[in-house]
C-alpha cells in the first residue's frame, strides 16, 4: 500500500488533490494571520508600553553594574564567572570554596565602588579573581605589599577579604599618588571617574575597611626608588601585588625586589599578566623566571598570574 502511494504514478494522480489541500491551508493561515494582525496591533501597543516601562525601571538598576563613571562594566556573563571559578579552583584548589569566595568578592567590589572614591582598576573577573585567590592561597603571614594602588580601593577590598578568611592583614602601599595614573610610555589622562589620584582618596577608601584599613602604611613614591625601597623593606611580606609600572623594565625591577622581600612561601600577584594591552608584564615574567629564582608559577586567573616563593 505504502509503495503504491509513494510510486511516481500515484503521486502524479494525487497532485491535484494535494494542491487543493495546500490552497485551503494557505487560505486558513492567511485568515488566521489577518485576524491576529488586527488583534496584534492593540496587544503590540500594550507590550511596547510595558517594555518601555520595564526599561525605564531597569536603567537605575543597571547603574549599579554598568561602566558609566568607572570604565568597565561590572556585569560579567555566567560563562565568564564560571571560567573564573574554574581557573581559581585550579590555582587555589576546591571549587566550592572558589565559587563562594568569588560571589563574596563580587558583591564587595560593587559595594566599594558604590561607596568609595574613584574605582578599582581593571576588569571585573580579574579583580574578583585577585580578591579571591589571595586568601585562598593561604599566605604564610599577614603582611601585604601593594605596588601601585591608584585609589587604594583594591587594598581596602583585599583587607576585607583577608579578614573574612580569619586573617589580620597589615597593608603597605607604594604609589607616586601623582594626581593621575602614571604609566611609562602610555598617556593615561584624567581618570574616567573624574577623581584625582591622591592620598586623601586612598585614605578615604582604606577607612571603609575599618581599623586595618586606617592602619595602612602609605609610602608615596616609585617602587624602584632606593629610598622608598629602604623604608618598606623592613619586613618579609606574605603577599606582594605587583601592579605599578607596567613596562617590562618596571615589572622586572619589581620582581627582582620582590625576590628579596617576600616571605618564605609568600605569594606574588602579577597583575595584567597576559593582558594584550600590557605585553611588558609577561615579557618581564619570562625574563625573570629564566634566572635563578625562588618563585614557582602557580597559574593564572583572568588577567593575573600567581607565583609562590619557595619555603
Ligand atoms: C593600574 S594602577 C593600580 C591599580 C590598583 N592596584 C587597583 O587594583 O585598583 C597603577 C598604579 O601604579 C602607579 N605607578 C606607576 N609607576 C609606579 C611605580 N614605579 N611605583 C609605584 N607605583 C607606580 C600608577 O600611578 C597607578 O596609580
Amino acid at each position: 500500500m505504502r509503495a503504491l502511494i509513494t510510486s511516481k504514478a500515484a503521486r502524479r494522480a494525487l497532485r491535484p488533490i494535494v494542491e487543493l489541500i495546500d490552497q485551503r491551508i494557505e487560505r486558513q493561515v492567511r485568515r488566521a494571520v489577518g485576524n491576529t494582525s488586527t488583534v496584534r496591533t492593540s496587544s503590540d501597543d500594550a507590550l511596547r508600553q510595558e517594555l518601555k516601562k520595564l526599561r525605564n525601571r531597569q536603567r537605575p538598576l543597571e547603574l549599579f553594574f554598568d561602566g558609566t563613571g568607572r570604565g568597565a562594566s561590572r556585569l560579567p556573563s555566567a560563562p565568564h564567572l564560571n571560567r573564573t571559578i574554574d581557573e581559581l579552583a585550579q590555582v587555589a584548589g576546591d571549587r566550592d570554596r572558589a565559587e563562594r569566595t568569588v560571589a563574596q568578592a563580587f558583591r564587595l567590589l560593587i559595594a566599594l565602588e558604590a561607596l568609595g572614591v574613584g574605582r578599582i582598576a581593571g576588569g571585573t573577573m580579574n579583580i574578583v579573581g585577585k580578591l579571591s585567590a589571595v586568601p585562598l592561597l593561604d599566605p604564610p603571614n599577614d603582611e601585604i605589599l601593594e605596588i601601585g594602588t591608584l585609589y587604594g580601593m583594591f587594598g581596602a577590598a583585599l583587607i576585607r577579604m583577608m579578614e573574612r578568611a580569619g586573617r589580620d592583614p597589615r597593608l603597605t602601599i607604594v604609589d607616586p599618588l601623582a594626581g593621575t595614573q602614571l604609566q611609562p610610555g602610555a598617556t593615561m589622562g584624567d581618570d574616567v571617574t573624574g577623581t584625582p589620584v591622591r592620598g586623601a582618596a586612598v585614605r578615604t577608601n582604606l577607612a571603609l575597611a575599618g581599623a586595618a584599613g586606617a592602619a595602612t602604611r602609605i609610602q608615596q613614591g616609585f617602587s624602584e626608588d632606593p629610598e622608598v625601597r629602604l623604608l618598606v623593606s623592613d619586613r618579609a611580606y606574605g603577599v606582594i601585588i605587583v601592579d605599578g609600572d607596567h613596562s617590562a623594565a618596571g615589572v622586572l625591577a619589581d620582581l627582582e625586589w620582590a625576590e628579596r622581600i617576600v616571605a618564605p612561601g609568600g605569594i606574588v600577584v602579577l597583575d595584567d599578566f597576559g593582558h594584550p594591552k600590557w605585553p611588558g608584564i609577561k615579557e618581564a615574567f619570562e625574563k625573570h623566571m629564566a634566572t635563578e629564582t625562588r618563585f614557582t608559577f602557580l597559574g593564572q586567573v583572568a588577567h593575573s598570574g600567581y607565583l609562590r616563593a619557595s619555603a
